[in-house]
């Protein structure tokens, strides 16, 4: 069957076999059968660059459900199933006021697979509403419970990413969100202009999130409408020595400062600097609004994307020495 409509990027790339798990039960009745040594997981598709046809097994993960584990007047403790769209999610936590989520509005993908590469935008990143996870070993079947500890999250990075890469199949995510005394982080530029540009002075979580929400419409592109994955690149991380060196060349380039050793650069800003925003090569693009976003207008190919990736890398390596490392998982 063809992949297309099973990622965000919305490439054309063909799986040899392909079944859906809607519980753990069906999962590891599917992962224990011997006609199917190797499988490949697949959650809402929004991180990951498909570039051959897939011979293996996919699974489509499906498990869904939200459920109250515990609560006092003060915080809420929520488990919600792999396979819940993040997004649908996100607002299930808002129509009860809960708080905690709200920065993270209108991510695309499902929550099975925000811990992985710990989702973040506006100052909050998945690791801060995060209590754990559960996952299934798959040489084993063995349930295993993740905590916050044991995920190792960094910026857009977990065990999942590194030691644990392919082991485990999570289940099931676990958060811990505020019923009251919510801390809300507006100190994002665009989120502190919009709110005040409504006339909000002390703005609810449903504000923020409506904030947030209209922040990504004006930039990010709908992979309901243009094929994408969010930003493509991590924003890499320089020392200060180099950023000084740069800062000497390029007086505007914007940093944002993570130690006294190190800084953020922003790959946006690299990258249309390199005169790549707005774009195209065929149906593989550059976001106009947003350098850091490839696109697929419609036909491109999950190796057409990567060789314009691949261009833009040579460029921002050769002009400012920066190797940009690629945020989506290319396969
Ligand atoms: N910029 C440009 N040109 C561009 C894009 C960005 O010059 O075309 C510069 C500007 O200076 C701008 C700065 O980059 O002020 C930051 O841009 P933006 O606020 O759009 O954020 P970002 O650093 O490009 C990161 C995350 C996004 C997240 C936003 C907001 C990464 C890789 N990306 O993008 O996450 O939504 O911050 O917090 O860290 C994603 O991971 O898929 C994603 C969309």
């Amino acid at each position: 069957i063809s992949l297309k409509k099973y990622n965000t990027f919305g490439i054309d790339v063909r799986a040899g076999y392909f079944t859906s798990v809607s519980d753990t039960a069906e999962l590891l009745a599917i992962i224990k059968d011997p006609a199917y040594p190797e499988r490949f997981i697949l959650g809402g598709g929004s991180n990951i660059l498909l570039t051959r046809d897939l011979e293996t097994l996919v699974i489509h993960m499906k498990i869904k459900g939200i459920t109250v584990l515990q609560e006092d007047e003060n915080q809420v403790l929520l488990r919600a199933g792999a396979g819940e769209n993040w997004h649908d999610f996100v607002l299930w936590t808002l129509d009860r006021s809960y708080g905690g989520l709200e920065n993270l509005s209108l991510i695309p993908g499902n929550v099975g697979t925000a811990p992985i590469q710990n989702i973040g935008a506006y100052g909050v990143e998945l690791k801060d509403v995060f209590e754990s996870c559960e996952a299934i070993k798959i040489s084993s079947g063995k349930h295993r419970i993740f905590t916050h500890q044991d995920c190792r999250f960094g910026y857009r990075d977990s065990v999942f990413k590194q030691e644990a890469k392919g082991k485990y199949i999570i289940t099931g995510v676990t958060f811990r969100l505020t019923k009251k005394d919510h801390r809300l982080h507006t100190g994002y530029g665009a989120i502190r202009d919009l709110l005040k540009e409504r006339g909000i002075e002390t703005p609810t979580v449903r504000d923020v999130s409506d904030a947030v929400i209209s922040i990504r419409k004006s930039k990010l592109p709908d992979p309901a409408e243009i094929g994408n994955s969010g930003s493509f690149f991590k924003n890499p991380v320089i020392t200060v020595t180099d950023y000084e060196k740069l800062q000497a060349v390029y007086s505007e380039i914007p940093a944002y400062p993570i130690s006294e050793s190190h800084t953020k650069v922003p790959a946006g800003w690299l990258i249309e600097q390199c005169g790549f925003k707005g774009k195209r090569y065929g149906d593989a693009g550059v976001h106009a609004k947003q350098a850091l976003v490839l696109v697929n207008y419609g036909n491109a190919s999950g190796k057409d994307i990567w060789k314009l990736a691949e261009m833009i890398r040579a460029a921002v390596k050769s002009k400012f020495g920066i190797s940009l490392e690629p945020e989506v998982n290319v396969l």
